[in-house]
C-alpha cells in the first residue's frame, strides 16, 4: 500500500507523544528524528555512538525543535537487561511509549549465500531482527499505557521479493515483515498498530555501500521522505495495522 511523502509537517501536530527511533544518530534515522521533533514529539533517539548521538541531538536543538533525550545502545551486543533497563528508564521518565521505529539494521555483506561471511550473517539478524524483538518485546507493556500507540519497522524491496546476493539483509527484512504481521495480529485489539514501511531509494550511506558505482546525487534526501514518518504518528494513520507501507520516490 502506498502511501503519500508528501505530509506537511506542522509543529504540535504530535506533541505529548513520546517515540523511540533507533539509530536516529544519522541517516533516515536522523531525519525523521528532526521532522518528528519539529512536530513536538519527544525522541528518544537510541543509537550505539555517543558522539554522534550528541552531534544529532545539538542539530534537533539548534533548529528550536522539542527537545530530545538520547540513549546510547549498540543492539549487537544488548542483552535483555539492557532493554529492561531501557523499558525502567522510559517509565520512570515518561511513564507511557507512543511509538517505536525500528530503523536501525546494517546492509552488512552483498555475497551469493554460498560465499557469505557466517559471523556477519549472524550480525545482520542479531541487529536488523532479533534486537527488535527483544526491543519490542520490552517496549510493548509501555505501548499498552498509550491511548494510540504504533510500532514501525523500516522494511526493503528486498524483504517483500527476493533478490540474488541481498544475503542476510534480505533474508532479515523478510523476517521483519513476518515478524511486524504475527505482532499486528496478537495486538489487534489494543491501541497499538503495527506496520512495516518499503522507503524507497534514500541517498544514504547505506544505499552508497549497496551501489557504490551509483551516481548518489540523483537518489532522493532521507529528508524527502521523513515527513511520511510523521504522519504515521499521527491518529489519523491508525487505519493502518499489519499493513506492508511504501512510499513513492
Ligand atoms: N537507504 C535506502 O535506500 C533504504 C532503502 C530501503 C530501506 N532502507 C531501510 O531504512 C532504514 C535506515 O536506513 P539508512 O539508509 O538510513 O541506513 P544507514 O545510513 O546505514 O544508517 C543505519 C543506522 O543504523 C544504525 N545502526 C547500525 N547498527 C547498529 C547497532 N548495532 N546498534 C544501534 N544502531 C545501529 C547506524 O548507526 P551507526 O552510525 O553507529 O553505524 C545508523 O544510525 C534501514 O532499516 C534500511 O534497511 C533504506
Amino acid at each position: 500500500m502506498i502511501i503519500p511523502s508528501s505530509h506537511k509537517v506542522k509543529e504540535g501536530e504530535l506533541e505529548g507523544k513520546v517515540i523511540l527511533v533507533t539509530g536516529a544518530n544519522r541517516g533516515f534515522g536522523l531525519a525523521m528524528t528532526m521532522d518528528l521533533s519539529k512536530a513536538g514529539a519527544t525522541v528518544i533517539m537510541l543509537g550505539r555512538d555517543l558522539g554522534s548521538l550528541e552531534y544529532a541531538y545539538d542539530a534537533v536543538v539548534d533548529k528550536g525543535f522539542q527537545e530530545p533525550t538520547l540513549y546510547p545502545l549498540d543492539i549487537e551486543g544488548a542483552t535483555p537487561e539492557n532493554y529492561q533497563s531501557l523499558q525502567d528508564d522510559i517509565f520512570n521518565q515518561f511513564e507511557k511509549l507512543d511509538g517505536l521505529i525500528h530503523n536501525a539494521a546494517i546492509l552488512g555483506t552483498m555475497m551469493p549465500v554460498d560465499q557469505h561471511d557466517i559471523k556477519l550473517w549472524y550480525s545482520t539478524l542479531q541487529i536488523n531482527l532479533n534486537g527488535p524483538f527483544m526491543l519490542t518485546q520490552f517496549l510493548i507493556p509501555l505501548l499498552n499505557k498509550s491511548d494510540d500507540a504504533r510500532i514501525l519497522f523500516l522494511s526493503a524491496e528486498q524483504g517483500r521479493e527476493a533478490k540474488a546476493y541481498w544475503g542476510a539483509y534480505g533474508v532479515s527484512k523478510f523476517a521483519v515483515e513476518g515478524f511486524a504481521k504475527t505482532l499486528s495480529e496478537e495486538l489487534e485489539k489494543t491501541n497499538i498498530r503495527v506496520n512495516t514501511l518499503d522507503p524507497g531509494v534514500m541517498r544514504t550511506e547505506m544505499r552508497r555501500a549497496a551501489y557504490p558505482a551509483e551516481d548518489t546525487t540523483k537518489n532522493p534526501s532521507p529528508e524527502s521522505k521523513s515527513p511520511a514518518i510523521v504522519y504515521l504518528m499521527l491518529p489519523v494513520s491508525s487505519k493502518y495495522n499489519g499493513k506492508q507501507l511504501a512510499l513513492t520516490d
